[in-house]
């Protein structure tokens, strides 16, 4: 039942004002999205059981050539929905998804002589609540030019927060910080935030033609924060035409960490496929490469003595992918343009032509011979209309050759030397790079690319990005490598957006010839524990075939699906732990990780996710005891034990470890 209701409150004041007030619960009626309409505009509030959560906060937009949209209004109507659906994905964290929640539409016009009209749309899950503003096409409003959205959290409470900051040159590629919401100046979402009895995370969904919201600080006492769009190269902010639906603006709500991780409010606000979407070629899968050589600087990718992409060393990978079921292997520095200093200068990358030493079609033919795909690779060097005039060709080239994913990238400060990784100028770009893809045949794994925002749900070939500070920090990158809580971090903050090709794996971490001053910030068993804490549906084994063979460790890689039927965070904080469950979607296997910061914990986990009283041969994949990330990484266990579906299990994690359980029912 929809607890939608329209009061209207009658105040006296020295002028008759009347303020419109609409109600909408979530579905356990603990969520209240309360709406008010009056001459100071349309205002939304959030609370839970009662207890704010955000103060009445502002909606609306600023346009160039004409007056905002924002003050003056009254509710020409509203409209209720109840929902309850339960709809299949094509891959995901979970076969099923349940969608089930209260929507309230409330259409406004201005009172004054123009009378133009909006729409703002809410809807209430038990896990969150998001809008999305509608501006129907008027006469007053057609071809607009936005330049600043009103939208404002007002938060009740100055929470706990973890953000990355917006407006810098490493896209979201940094370390997360975590501190009173007031001393985040302006921010990336999603934005997780804590409190005693609630956690929160702020993002956006359905960002389709628009720019991505970063959240600015904005009053004095430092909790109200505004919808910065970010902007074009001029100043505008987004271009848009009516009718227009905005992207949704989304507060997920939970009583523990955890629960952010159990949501599917994001993939839920997205539309399903199109019913003629083709999505045969769509398939997760692992992958390994020609790669951490090149960030570890043992191989380059410029071509000469040192190339890492030469034929036979692609067929080394080859052979060991098929060898031990990893299906796909990439190859970086494959094409030319990458000599010397590429990141420094505007693009020369060609995308369909080979650099010398490396035979594409030999490489893609002897791979096919060994039931092993190619991952192909085009790095842009943020040089957009270089690479879209030759997109088509690029994709073209790769599916006749049977190259069915790609793995892309943005490097660089700014696109085309001006543009911002993050405004409505590369969210558009994607968009064509997805479905140039897409009609290809092709999976896209992108790097340096705009936030997911659920669209993998519209469109299934975006199967994964990075978008995150990865593990090519510690190899190479300029800066040392991540610390120990960073990956307990992110499945909280950057993890809300969709999967992670973080590219986790590294089993040999004595590699600081080249670098000495980076490291894997972990022990073998949490690089292990990661390919289930870290959701992706392209999951690398990030190391050198050396450094795999012969190793008993790499029977988990072999093993850990990359496709679930069901997945449940089961306990966790911020920064300090994480215990994430997942059963394969292809069979009655259950594959567990936990990992911890850098302090050292026992955890006991109950396996009531398995089937009650079902017997089990767990195989475990443990820290050793002496495993330390510092001083002992490479230290590890492997045991196995029987135990019945509800039993408890115990975990003994080390400083920067972790824990890889398999579960296969007996
Ligand atoms: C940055 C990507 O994140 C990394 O994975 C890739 O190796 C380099 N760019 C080169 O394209
Ligand atoms: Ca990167």
């Amino acid at each position: 039942m929809s607890k939608s209701v329209l009061v209207l409150l009658l105040l006296y004041c020295s002028n008759t004002l009347v303020a419109q007030t609409h109600e909408l619960r979530s579905p356990d009626n603990k969520l209240l999205v309360t709406v008010s309409v009056d001459e100071k505009g349309v205002t939304y509030a959030l609370s839970s059981d009662g207890s704010p959560l955000i103060r009445p906060s502002n909606l609306g937009f600023s346009f160039k050539h004409q007056s905002s949209l924002a003050l003056n209004l009254t509710t020409e109507s509203v409209e209720t929905n109840n929902h309850d659906e339960r709809w299949e994905t094509v891959w995901g964290e979970r076969r099923f998804i349940e969608d089930k929640h209260n929507a309230l539409t409330v259409n406004v016009k201005e009172t004054g002589a123009s009378e133009r009209r909006f729409s703002v749309i809410f809807k209430a899950w038990n896990d969150g609540i998001a809008f999305r503003y509608f501006i129907p096409q008027q006469q007053e409003l057609n071809r607009l030019t936005i330049t600043k959205e009103h939208t404002t959290f007002a938060f009740d409470r100055n929470f706990r927060a973890w953000w990355i900051p917006a407006y810098r040159n490493q896209c979201y590629e940094y370390q997360y910080s975590e501190s009173a919401l007031s001393s985040a100046d302006a921010v990336h979402t999603p934005l997780t935030l804590e409190d005693d009895d609630v956690v929160m995370a702020i993002h956006e969904a359905a960002l389709i033609d628009y720019p991505s919201m970063v959240l600015k600080n904005i009053d004095d006492n430092q909790i109200i924060f505004n919808a910065d769009l970010v902007p074009w190269a001029n100043g505008d902010k987004a271009y848009v035409q009516t009718p227009f639906f905005s992207p949704w603006r989304v507060i997920q709500v939970g009583t523990k960490a955890a629960d952010l991780l159990n949501s599917d409010i994001l993939l839920n606000l997205n539309a399903p496929p199109a019913p003629d979407t083709n999505t045969s070629y769509i398939k997760p899968v692992k992958y390994m490469g020609i790669w951490w050589e090149m960030h570890t600087g043992e191989k380059s990718w410029s071509p000469g003595e040192n190339q890492g992409a030469t034929t036979e060393r692609a067929k080394t990978y080859i052979d060991f992918a098929a060898a031990h079921r990893i299906d796909s292997v990439l190859i970086e520095g494959w094409n030319k343009g990458w000599e010397g200093e590429w990141w420094q200068r505007k693009p020369t990358f060609s995308f369909t032509t080979p650099v010398e030493g490396f035979d594409l079609q030999e490489v893609t033919r002897y791979a096919a011979s060994k039931g092993v795909t190619i991952t192909g690779h085009h790095e842009t060097a943020a040089g957009i209309s270089w690479y879209e005039n030759q997109m088509e060709d690029a994709f073209a080239y790769y599916r006749d050759l049977g190259i069915g994913s790609v793995k892309m990238g943005y490097v660089g400060t700014r696109l085309e030397g001006k543009e911002w990784h993050h405004g409505q100028f590369m969210v558009r770009h994607f968009n064509r790079v997805v479905r140039t893809a897409a009609e290809h045949g092709v999976m896209v794994n992108a790097h340096e690319t705009i936030k997911g925002t659920g669209l993998s749900r519209t469109w299934p070939n975006i199967m994964t990005r990075e978008s995150v500070r990865g593990m090519e920090y510690n190899g190479g990158s300029p800066d040392t490598g991540n610390l120990p809580s960073h990956t307990v971090i992110i499945p909280f903050t950057r993890g809300l957006a969709g999967p992670i090709d973080f590219t986790p794996g590294i089993f040999n971490f004595d590699y600081q010839k080249h670098r000495p001053h980076n490291r894997v910030p972990t022990t073998l068993a949490k690089q292990l524990a990661l390919y289930v804490v870290l959701y992706s549906p392209l999951q690398m084994a990030a190391d050198l075939p050396e450094n795999y063979e012969g190793h008993p460790a790499f029977k988990w890689i072999e093993d850990v699906p990359v496709d679930w039927q069901s997945s449940v965070a089961l306990d966790g904080e911020i920064g300090e732990f994480l215990v994430t469950a997942r059963q394969d979607r292809h069979s009655e296997n259950w594959y567990l990780g936990a990992v911890t910061n850098h302090e050292e914990r026992q955890l006991t986990v109950s396996t009531h996710f398995l089937v009650p009283g079902k017997e089990y041969l767990v195989t475990r994949y443990e820290d050793a005891a002496d495993s330390h990330w510092r001083t002992n990484p490479s230290a590890w266990q492997m045991k196995s034990q029987r135990l019945k579906g509800g039993d408890t299990l115990k975990l003994n994690l080390a400083s920067g470890g972790g824990a890889a359980l398999q579960f296969v029912p007996l």
